[in-house]
């Protein structure tokens, strides 16, 4: 992000996270926050931290731990043992981070006082607010007012800055192509909400997730949908409406590893993001890239009002202008914005030296482009106006660098006056001779004009400019990398495809950055005149005098990685060991919580039945979660047990009556519609399948996470998980249950290091054979692609040695291979992928979509031995079985920083329960 141009990260805490039960609290490894703000210090970001309570992100609850699921009182509300829960983790947070904040030369800027949408109380918004002042935050606090209602604008309760949030596009990428126009009436909205302050939206849409289901259209289409063209048009019309601080949700979404994610989501959170849950650069990262740098390096822009609109038939087009400086900025874009075709329009805008009839500005489809004019760069360069859109204008070494491009083919105009010299102030009456560039982009690349001695323009197509990076030279201070606080020194690497850092020593200018390692790479750099050598990546650059770019000033030159390709074993000598002995009616159970009668906390009422089957309350929160109801066969023999299940959105459930397979009953999503989160389902016994004396029914069921909480549904985290409702047809009674999941449950779950949302309930988990080191010499060798003949669990698991060169980054998935077709349920399955026992996969075959699982950076070890663990729950009569695993890398890249391996702790022995 850092190299992209941004400078602010924002991030959710996530209260599960890091408080799986009352009173505990764990910071430690990936859930470290002072560590994630120390590498936000070094890199120069600032940091927006919003730890909700409350942060909906398409995660379980909401954020919300389970344990807080079964509170008595209202969520989100100032009910008082809700107030006792949220308390310790807001102080929490607080404490780590009150010593980052910028007073305090850190690097938070803003806090976020709960997630604050609509329909929140004044009460519970002002008790978060002052445990967040009482706590030593002092930075201003923020808010994310959804549907822009004019929530906590007004003191006594308005947050220090009023924010709106806002997705155009809505949720849906089944139709990626289809548009909804731009909102252009939030400048208004602003002006009456929250005229004080600069115009804030906290989130604004950079992408979209993607439900369960075979209809579910999966994130390429997320991307599509919020394109570079959606980019363009929809971020520039926020510019063209003064909004001076937007943040874009996602830029990196990242994976819902083990149990993270709501019902309303798969393993990935890719989110159609700039940057790919597989840490890969996209095309969005391109054209962020390119608005970033534009608005970091034209400082004018920052400070500009709205003057005027002017809607067309053709186009609309917003005046800006910077009071003191006098820069003005037209922002154009068709008059309808989802319009596809090309356009040309015409247009006349005003400078410091009168009002010019621009030539032909054109519009390439869903496009939007900023004019600017007088606009003064640099040390002493002054731009009457250009038609090109700016990539970079600001001085390096001596020169001034003004650095346009256009969409390949189109053609702009852009009139400089430079100065006799350049010591002489700026400003268009001491300026002497008025220079016109017409330049087109008709091949690819880059040139390079010199206007005068002191400037310096080069012009590019959009996609050669979106290749440029402008790292920032750090200087030796509090701030070293953040730009015009400690630093404003920067050079211009034109061709890798990632620039991360750059640094200058005597003559040399030292780079680091990745490569494709595919290929060789020519870099354009453009540095102060004193620089004479280039290394990339600690190596000595060769540098090509040849180059045409060269008496530009340009050091030109090529890198080769020197391994480009890798191989990947195949998955194979698999062992296997059944994962179900709890179906069995010999199975001993004495360890299993018993369930107790009488009412629990949580408001849901069961259908029917006395007893209170929700695992939560029980502490088993995350993941599958088992039962095992006993009843007594005498004179009464029933045929049937009738079941209401409930596991969320897409979920499934099976059933066995002493080993013998009931049925499963099947949740459902398709693409968020034919939602199915719980089912009541009658299941016939098998002839012969009951004894005399007592007999078990043991159910499964699959936990897909808590519900959200937005808006009315504040107390939809609380949606049970579990048997809602249990009889047996044709006479006799249940006369107990008993409940397993999560070993130890939230309170005493053994792996601290993966924390609360690694593990669930199966007895594959509950074991650890997941771990690495379990000890398998005695297990079947069978692989999954055998799978089971019957409905069952199974759990698989080899060896994944990998070999990749040190210095290449390569991020790696485990692909599943074939989805079911909607409706074949027989052999359908779901399956739990683990990777050095971390949980990096929920498969589902008769749903998908996701089939291809990135595992992120440091599980694996590239240079070793890797345990990679498949649970296998066969869901039909006919057994199920995997078509086929492998494991693919995405791109090759070069250099850079290749893996840094987490904590991957072993097995030990587990006490059973
Ligand atoms: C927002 C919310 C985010 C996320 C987003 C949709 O309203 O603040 O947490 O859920 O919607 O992805």
């Amino acid at each position: 992000m850092h190299a992209g141009g941004l400078n602010t990260v924002s991030i959710y805490t996530h209260w599960d996270q890091v408080n799986p039960s009352p009173g505990v609290f764990d910071f430690d490894g990936f859930r470290d926050l002072a560590a994630f703000l120390d590498v936000a210090q070094e890199t120069g970001m600032w940091v927006i931290v919003r730890p909700g309570p409350y942060i909906n992100a398409e995660t379980t609850g909401g954020g919300f731990p389970g344990w807080v699921t079964t509170l008595k009182g209202d969520l989100r509300t100032n009910a008082t043992d809700y107030e006792a829960a949220w308390t310790p983790y807001i102080q929490e947070i607080c404490r780590i981070t009150k010593p980052y904040q910028i007073n305090r030369g850190g690097p938070v800027i803003l806090f976020q006082n709960e997630l604050a949408q609509n329909d929140l109380t004044t009460k519970y918004f002002d008790q978060v607010k002052k445990v967040i002042i009482d706590s030593g935050i002092v930075v201003p606090l923020i808010f994310n007012d959804r549907y822009a209602e004019y929530n906590f604008n007004e003191e006594p309760n308005a947050p220090d800055i009023y924010g709106l949030d806002s997705y155009p596009q809505s949720f849906d990428c089944s139709r990626p192509k289809f548009w909804k126009p731009v909102v252009d009436t939030y400048h208004q909205y602003h002006l009456n909400a929250s005229a004080d302050v600069p115009f804030f939206i906290p989130e604004f849409q950079g992408g979209a997730f993607d439900p369960w289901g075979p209809a579910a259209p999966g994130y390429e289409s997320c991307r599509t949908l919020t394109g570079s063209d959606f980019e363009s048009v929809f971020y520039k019309g926020l510019w063209a409406q003064n909004v001076k601080m937007l943040s874009i949700y996602m830029i990196y979404g990242g994976t819902n590893w083990g149990t993270l994610a709501f019902p309303g989501v798969y393993t990935s959170y890719d989110y159609g993001a700039a940057i790919r849950e597989s840490r890969e650069l996209t095309d969005k990262f391109a054209e962020l890239k390119r608005q970033s740098l534009f608005i970091r390096s034209i400082r004018d822009f920052v400070d500009t009002d709205v003057i005027s609109t002017v809607n067309t038939s053709a186009s609309y087009i917003v005046h800006l202008r910077n009071p003191s400086t006098g820069a003005g900025f037209y922002v154009v874009r068709q008059a309808n914005s989802t319009a596809i075709s090309n356009v040309t329009l015409s247009m006349s805008i005003d400078t410091k030296t009168g009002s010019v009839s621009l030539p032909p500005v054109s519009l390439t489809g869903r496009e939007s482009k900023v004019v600017s004019a007088d606009l003064a760069i640099g040390k002493s360069t002054y731009l009457r106006y250009t038609t090109a859109s700016i990539l970079y204008a600001g001085t390096i070494g001596s020169r001034d660098v003004v650095f346009l491009y256009d969409r390949l083919g189109d053609t702009s105009t852009t009139s400089f006056v430079t100065p006799k010299n350049s010591s002489s102030s700026i400003g268009p009456a001491s300026f002497t001779s008025s220079f016109t560039l017409d330049i087109s982009t008709s091949t690819p690349g880059l040139s390079a004009h010199t206007v005068s001695e002191s400037l310096l323009v080069l012009y590019a197509d959009a996609d050669t400019a979106g290749t440029f990076w402008n790292p920032l030279i750090p200087s030796k201070s509090t701030f070293e990398n953040f730009y015009s606080f400690g630093t404003n020194e920067t050079v211009l690497v034109g061709g890798p495809y990632l620039v991360r850092n750059a640094s200058i020593s005597g003559a040399t200018l030292e780079i680091q950055g990745d490569l494709d390692a595919t290929q060789s790479t020519t870099l354009t750099v453009f540095a102060p005149s004193h620089i004479t050598n280039l290394k990339w990546n600690g190596l000595s650059v060769q540098l090509d005098n040849s180059s045409s770019l060269v008496p530009f000033g340009a050091l030109v030159g090529t890198v080769t990685p020197t391994v480009a390709t890798i191989s990947l074993p195949a998955l194979v000598d698999w062992s296997y060991k059944d994962s179900l002995p709890e179906a069995e009616l010999s199975f001993d159970d004495s360890k299993w919580t018993q369930i107790k009668p009488g009412k629990l906390n949580n408001p849901f009422p069961p259908f029917y039945g006395d007893l209170w089957l929700y695992a939560c309350e029980y502490g088993f929160c995350e993941g599958a979660n088992l039962w095992r109801g006993a009843f007594e066969v005498g004179a009464d023999k029933p045929t049937a047990v009738n079941l209401s299940l409930s596991g969320g959105e897409a979920f499934a459930g099976s059933a066995w009556l002493n080993g013998h397979f009931l049925g499963t009953s099947f949740g459902n999503s398709t693409n968020n519609l034919n939602i199915v989160s719980s089912t009541n389902q009658t299941f016939d016994f098998p002839a012969d399948s009951l004894v005399s004396g007592t007999n078990v029914v043991t159910v499964v069921i699959d936990n897909m996470g808590q519900d959200e909480g937005q808006g009315d549904g504040y107390n939809d985290p609380k949606h049970p998980r579990g048997i809602q409702g249990y009889s047996l047809v044709g006479g006799g009674e249940f006369k107990s249950w008993k409940v397993q999941g999560k070993l130890g449950g939230n309170s005493h779950f053994p792996d601290k290091t993966r924390g609360v949302t690694n593990e669930g309930g199966f007895f594959a988990e509950r074991e650890g054979w997941h771990l690495p080191g379990f000890p398998t010499a005695t297990w079947e060798k069978r692989s999954p692609m055998q799978g089971l003949a019957t409905a069952g669990i199974g759990f698989f698991t080899t060896t994944l040695a990998l070999n990749i060169s040190a210095g290449l980054d390569v991020p790696l998935s485990i692909v599943y291979d074939g989805l079911h077709t909607a409706g074949s349920n027989s052999t359908a399955f779901r399956s739990l992928l683990f990777v050095n026992g971390w949980q990096f996969g929920r498969f589902v075959s008769n749903l998908g979509p996701q089939t291809i699982f990135p595992i992120p950076e440091g599980i694996l070890d590239h240079r070793g031995n890797n345990t990679i663990g498949v649970l296998l729950w066969a869901l039909g009569s006919e057994g199920a079985s995997i078509k086929g695993l492998s494991i693919t890398s995405g791109g090759v890249y070069a250099g850079g920083v290749g893996p840094v391996s987490s904590d991957n702790p072993s097995w030990s022995p587990r006490a059973r329960r």
